[in-house]
């Protein structure tokens, strides 16, 4: 009886001790699996963050280089007929990103498929839209504007990649564009590819899709506007009335002179028509640009198939400067015009220099007002 009980004793005693041990050993197992379960989610943070940064700091890929895009350096091919058609030949676009490995680290791992969805990607891309000119004639004003919609996406300064740097290839061009997402157009706007000779036929052959927006001003004002801006930069300029005419008096104008020849934008744009339909050219007013910035702006969104997003409420006319002005930009929060190089005043003119060039452009106008379908009634 006495030996049953010290049995019966000692076996609940190791069975109870079994029970603390399994207990400690459970709460030891939790302990362990919590630590590391913290450990992996960090390490996994972290790597998340580095392969996000390297995504910004990659050389990203074409999505409208012509499909011969492959030879980087861009060399010019034969001169193609006119395409009036507005076909989509060698420039035929993708407008998907092509989904590049991140790094060299692309695994086909689920975090690496999610960031290389389409779109979700920042990633640089040759422009959709340019604004090719007219110099002084607001082009400014308009990249200015049209950059405050959320779906436009525009180069900083003026480029110059099919007047100056053609021969550094579209991966140069590229690289100066900005970062977009899927769905955001890229813009640039370099005034002088209105009237180089080569430009409409690079464009083309970088992508035939291209729109073009062309701001267009009185030639008039616009050349006196072009010599405002050269004689800031000169102090012993001379008189405009002295380099717009040949021998001194009004009767020949000096057609070689640039501010007066680029104001024959027939010429121009008949260049511009061998190649592109008129129905990717947008012709905006440089006057109405200044008297109703959001009727021009509404234009230009509907032509870029953009909601209309930038309205009369983003404009507010500024007495002092003499323009309309920004409520808020991409780069400022407060209003603000643009700066002291646009709206200029202007010296005085001789009123008989004026009417002389008045009648020397009208013919070239009409000659304009007939290719582009617009009246611009310019006096
Ligand atoms: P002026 O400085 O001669 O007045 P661009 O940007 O192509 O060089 O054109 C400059 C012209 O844009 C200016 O010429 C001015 O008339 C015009 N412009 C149009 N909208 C303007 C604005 N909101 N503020 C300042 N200038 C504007």
């Amino acid at each position: 009886m006495f030996v049953m009980s010290i049995w019966g004793t000692s076996l609940s005693l190791s069975s109870r001790s079994l029970a603390i041990a399994l207990v400690l050993c459970l709460t030891l197992l939790y302990f362990s699996y919590s630590f590391n379960a913290c450990l992996l989610a960090s390490i996994s943070r972290s790597l998340q963050q580095s392969n996000l940064r390297n995504l910004l700091s990659l050389t990203s890929t074409p999505r409208n280089e012509s499909s011969s895009s492959s030879n980087d350096s861009a060399t010019p091919a034969a001169t193609p007929s006119a395409n009036t058609t507005g076909s989509t030949g060698t420039g035929s676009t993708s407008n998907v990103p092509a989904a590049v490995g991140i790094a060299s680290g692309s695994d086909g791992s689920p975090k690496y498929q999610l960031l290389r969805q389409p779109g979700l990607r920042p990633s640089r891309h040759l422009p959709d839209t340019l604004i090719i000119g007219v110099k002084k004639s607001g082009t400014r004003a308009l990249l200015e504007f049209i950059r405050l919609h959320p779906d436009v996406r525009a180069a900083g300064s003026e480029v110059h990649f099919f007047d100056r740097h053609y021969q550094r290839g579209l991966r140069w061009y590229r690289h100066h564009m900005p970062y977009t997402i899927e769905g955001q157009i890229t813009m640039e706007k370099t005034p002088s590819y209105f009237v180089t000779k080569e430009v409409p036929q690079r464009v083309y052959h970088m992508n035939t899709a291209t729109k073009l927006l062309i701001v267009v001003r009185d030639p008039v004002t616009r050349a006196i506007s072009d010599y405002t801006q050269a004689a800031s930069k000169k102090a012993d300029m001379k008189r405009f009335e002295q380099l717009a005419f040949v021998n001194g008096s009004y009767s020949v104008v000096d057609t070689n002179w640039g501010p007066v020849k680029i104001g024959v934008y027939s010429r121009y744009l008949e260049r511009w028509l061998l190649y592109f339909p008129l129905s990717q050219l947008l012709f905006i007013s440089g006057e109405r640009l200044i008297m109703d910035p959001a009727y021009e702006i509404g234009r230009v969104q509907d032509f870029l198939g953009l909601k209309r997003v930038v309205t009369e409420k983003h404009f507010y006319f500024n007495a002092t400067k003499g323009f309309p002005c920004l409520f808020k930009s991409e780069a400022r929060s407060t209003p603000h015009c643009l700066g002291k190089t646009k709206g200029r005043n202007h010296p005085h003119i001789d009123p008989s220099a004026i009417e002389r060039l008045r009648e020397f452009y009208r013919p070239f106008n009409n000659k304009f007002y007939q290719l582009t379908g617009i009246n611009f009634a310019w006096a």
